[in-house]
């Protein structure tokens, strides 16, 4: 049996969809469990950049075949976009694309909700990506939630809708004070929707589970990263669904026992969107560079991008969380031009050393990064493919962020090209 998990281990934005692109060219089946939307996974395809936001990233790579699983949330109006905008684009979209029955639809009063409940929040606002993804999950819980299976039997679904969308209004105008949504211009847009993505809908957990038994390669595509997950991230300032390896069990049907390989993909420094706390934030001369040469700017929704270096002790917690033994640094090259390079390798809390990530938030808004200065390299490592191309000092970063997470590096991704990769270690 061979699966290869990859997640984020920071704040998401990591370089998944590169990192999943480059795997799953040696994939069967290429799997997303969780999150919806909200996601933006940058690929370079054929010297073109595409960016996935709920389709698998593995749709660019021929013969795989790619399935949104159960555990994903799913805004049918915007898959249906997606879809258009890949194949126009040139990538093939058809019997290689599975959306589970059970996979919880994105409806507009979810992302309408999630508005009013932003502005309520005044200053206290999580900045979501406003793609719906938190008041999906909250009626999925709540069982008042909407399948991608409903839409197979549309008479049902519009029952169904009618009921909710009257409750959701109640909601929008009563506790919110904002817009009602309307009933008849949903209805359309999911008719319009069902017609195209009926046809894709399966009962994947089975399939998922005899492409794993007869020993295809099968690779989970994370989204986010694991210090935005509902349960162990910066809460509340996360995203609503499982985003480490744990989730693959809940969002696929298969196994926990069956989940093999986890790799965790790091940033070679730190970014965040949106708001919470974040130890290793800089607003140096030099961290502003690397945001700049890293082109930070949030794929999905535009926004900037914070930047800070990279964080030992959140890295380590997030690796914890996964038991993650194997990752990957990505944007190396982005370090580049520095000639020293800040890692956090502990925290200061309260005057106090501490190597652990607080779990309490207050906590964390208090520490204090304690770095280690590396030396930088000061030459360009983009068209270094081998270890033998990587400059001596690179190569020492790497064996010193080995020491310190605990994790071995296997590979270093140094630049936006599919092929601007050093592999070290074959996962997959
Ligand atoms: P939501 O997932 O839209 O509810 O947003 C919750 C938090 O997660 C916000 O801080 C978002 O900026 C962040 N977030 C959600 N998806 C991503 C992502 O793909 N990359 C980075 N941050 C994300």
């Amino acid at each position: 049996m061979s699966a290869l998990v990859i997640v984020g281990t920071q704040w998401g934005d990591e370089g998944k969809g590169k990192i999943t692109n480059f795997y799953a060219s040696r994939a069967n089946m290429v799997v997303r469990f969780q999150g919806g939307a909200n996601a933006g996974h940058t690929v370079n395809v054929a010297g073109r950049k595409i960016v996935f936001h709920l389709l698998p990233s593995g749709v660019s790579v021929p013969n795989a075949k790619c399935i949104i699983g159960p555990g994903v949330v799913l805004d049918p109006i915007a898959l249906v976009e997606e879809i258009e905008y890949v194949r126009s684009n040139g990538i093939e979209v058809g019997d290689n694309l599975l959306i589970d029955i059970g996979a919880h639809l994105v409806m507009p009063y979810h992302k309408a909700v999630e508005a009013a409940e932003e502005q309520a929040r005044g200053g206290d606002a999580i900045g979501t990506t406003h793609r719906g993804i938190g008041p999906t999950y909250v009626d999925r819980y709540s069982r008042e939630g909407l399948t991608c299976g409903d839409l197979a039997a549309f008479d049902r679904f519009q029952e169904k809708l009618s009921a909710i969308v009257s409750r959701k209004n109640d909601v929008l105008t009563k506790l919110y004070g904002a817009e009602p949504v309307d009933l008849g211009t949903i209805t359309e847009q999911m008719k319009a929707v069902a017609e195209v993505l009926v046809p894709y809908l399966s009962d994947t957990p089975a399939l998922i589970r005899s492409a794993i038994a007869s020993g295809d390669n099968v690779l989970f595509e994370g989204a986010q990263g694991a210090l935005l997950d509902i349960g162990f991230g910066t809460y509340p300032f996360v995203t609503s669904s499982n985003t480490t390896a744990a989730g693959v069990a809940p969002g696929t049907g298969v196994p926990p026992t069956w989940i093999g390989e986890v790799a965790g993909v790091a940033k070679a420094y730190t970014t965040r969107v949106g708001a919470g706390p974040f130890p290793t934030e800089a607003t140096s001369e030099q961290a502003s560079l690397i945001c700049e040469r890293g082109a930070e700017v949030g794929a999905t929704t535009g926004r900037p991008r914070r930047c800070g270096w990279l964080d030992i002790v959140a890295l380590r917690y997030s690796l914890a969380l996964s038991g993650i033994e194997r990752i990957i640094i990505t944007k190396l090259d982005v370090l580049d031009t520095l000639p020293v390079i800040p890692v956090c390798v502990a925290y200061t809390l309260d005057g106090v050393n501490i190597d652990t990530f607080p779990r309490d938030i207050d906590a964390l808004r208090r520490v204090q990064p304690v770095y280690e200065e590396l030396p930088g390299w000061e030459s360009d490592t983009s068209g270094a493919r081998t270890s033998a191309e990587l400059p001596e000092k690179a190569l020492a970063y790497l064996k010193r962020i080995e020491e310190l997470s605990g994790a071995r590096v296997a590979v270093a991704s140094v630049g936006a090209d599919s092929d601007a990769i050093v592999e070290f270690e074959q996962l997959l």
